[in-house]
């Protein structure tokens, strides 16, 4: 390490940054601070120097921000999972609206001054229902990686897990520690249901098995091996944001995963196309959209009702149909840029494009394809409002606007947020 980067600076944080990292400026250098708060006065030392830019950990608080509180777990700073566990809720929850508003300025050049409305998770601990365990077999240690590093950090109680998940991470512990012969695993997938806690692979017990979970009117089934998002108790205006009060002819759902999205759209449009490259993903959906068909029944006369039962059925006959997926809808197992290169030419009018891509974001050939759908509106839902921004930047470009942008705090503890962006063609 050179002398420089020995150095320790005092430093006052400006702001959070996207990424959740600290700004300040110091001795000509901008400096990012990990597991700062806005307002805190700070000694640091580098961690890495690059040019002008330096990465650097807190040494000591010399005066802590108003907003800084003590972090209540006791791995926190070491293990990767929760990085804004010194914020006050309301300060992580303004700090993600800035970093939001930030990307869409200097990634997107959108200055719009559009409010953007924030959604609280009704549970600030305790709402995670999924996550991915990384285990050493050699070392016996199970829990997630250490901040900056692919070491696994030994997690005996993480406050973020609904308390099924906790049971299940003392279970699986348990079982490694009475083995004597390691099982050669690097991590376990593991996601909770109403019917119980579905693990990737099978240990201690647990068995990937199906579950589901009630979202308003709709029932989803996955499992461990397929996409479900984390927080439960935010999907349903997660969903009403999304769709808000789109209906119409066609719709695509993009990156459908086991069809969020893609029942409600189903209710409301005469044609739906979910797509989704996970095949997994794409068998739940498809038994999902079953009871869409069987269940509850759209609104009475509207174009789906009478497309979906040849228009020739009494309303209340439903329950004797059985059909594996509704009439207007088409799931596809593909990715989305190879579905859109060989479909959006000859797909024809499209009212309602949704987009909920990983948080890469979309392929250029994915937003090529979007706008030779040229869909009169988009709704784009995001887990990185950096890569939002970079794919919002080319849409704005080709004649959309944004109508509007909200967000959801799926992720309390950590920088992590959820946004939504309704856009139009001009
Ligand atoms: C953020 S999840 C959203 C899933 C779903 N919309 C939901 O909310 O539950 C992203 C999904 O995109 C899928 N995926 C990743 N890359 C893809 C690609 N290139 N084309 C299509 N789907 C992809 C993943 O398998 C995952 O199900």
């Amino acid at each position: 390490m050179s002398a420089a980067e020995e150095k320790i600076l005092e430093v006052e944080i400006e702001r959070l940054l996207p990424g959740g990292v600290g700004l300040a400026h110091a001795e000509g250098l901008t400096i990012f601070v990990s597991l700062a708060a806005p307002g805190d006065v700070l000694r640091v030392r580098f961690d890495r120097l690059q040019g002008k830019v330096g990465f650097a950990s807190i040494v000591e608080v010399v005066k802590p921000s108003a907003v800084r509180v003590e972090p209540p777990c006791p791995y926190f700073g070491r293990c990767g999972g929760c990085d804004f566990q010194q914020l006050t809720y309301e300060a992580q929850l303004n700090a993600k609206v800035e970093i939001i508003r930030d990307c869409l300025h200097r990634i997107a050049r959108i200055y719009t001054p559009l409010e953007i409305v924030m959604h609280p998770s009704p549970h600030e601990w305790r709402y995670r229902a999924r996550a991915n365990w990384q285990f050493d077999a050699n070392e016996k240690l199970l829990g997630y990686f250490e901040r900056g590093s692919n070491r696994v950090c030994d997690v005996e109680y993480c406050a973020v897990l609904v308390p099924e998940l906790q049971e299940t991470l003392e279970q699986v512990r348990n079982e490694i520690h009475t083995l004597t012969t390691m099982p050669p695993l690097k991590d376990f997938d593991v996601v909770a249901g109403d019917e119980g806690v579905s693990l990737f692979p099978a240990f201690a017990g647990l068995q990937p098995i199906d579950v589901s979970r009630i979202v308003g009117q709709e029932k989803y089934h996955f499992s461990a091996q397929a996409f479900f998002q984390i927080n439960h108790q935010l999907l349903e205006p997660l969903i009403a944001a999304a769709t808000g009060d789109a209906k119409g002819q066609t719709a695509v759902d993009l990156y459908c995963g086991v069809g969020l999205f893609t029942l409600p759209l189903a209710r409301r449009f005469e044609r739906v196309t979910g797509v989704e490259a996970h095949e997994r993903a794409t068998d739940f959906a498809r038994r999902n959209l079953e009871s869409v068909e069987r269940g509850s029944s759209p609104t009475p006369g509207s174009p789906a009702a009478q497309r979906r039962w040849g228009g020739n059925m009494r309303e209340g006959a439903e329950s004797k149909l059985a059909t594996a997926v509704p009439g207007n809808v088409q799931i596809i197992t593909a990715s989305a840029g190879d579905w859109l290169k060989e479909h959006s030419r000859s797909f024809g009018p499209l009212d309602f494009l949704l987009l909920d891509p990983p948080r890469t974001g979309c392929e250029n050939a994915v937003i090529a394809g979007m706008l030779a759908l040229r869909p009169a509106r988009i709704s784009y839902v995001s887990c990185d409002p950096a890569t939002l921004a970079r794919d919002l930047k080319k849409l704005v470009a080709a004649g959309y606007s944004l109508d509007s942008v909200s967000a959801y705090d799926m992720f309390p503890q950590t920088h992590h947020v959820e946004t939504v962006v309704r856009l139009s063609s001009k």
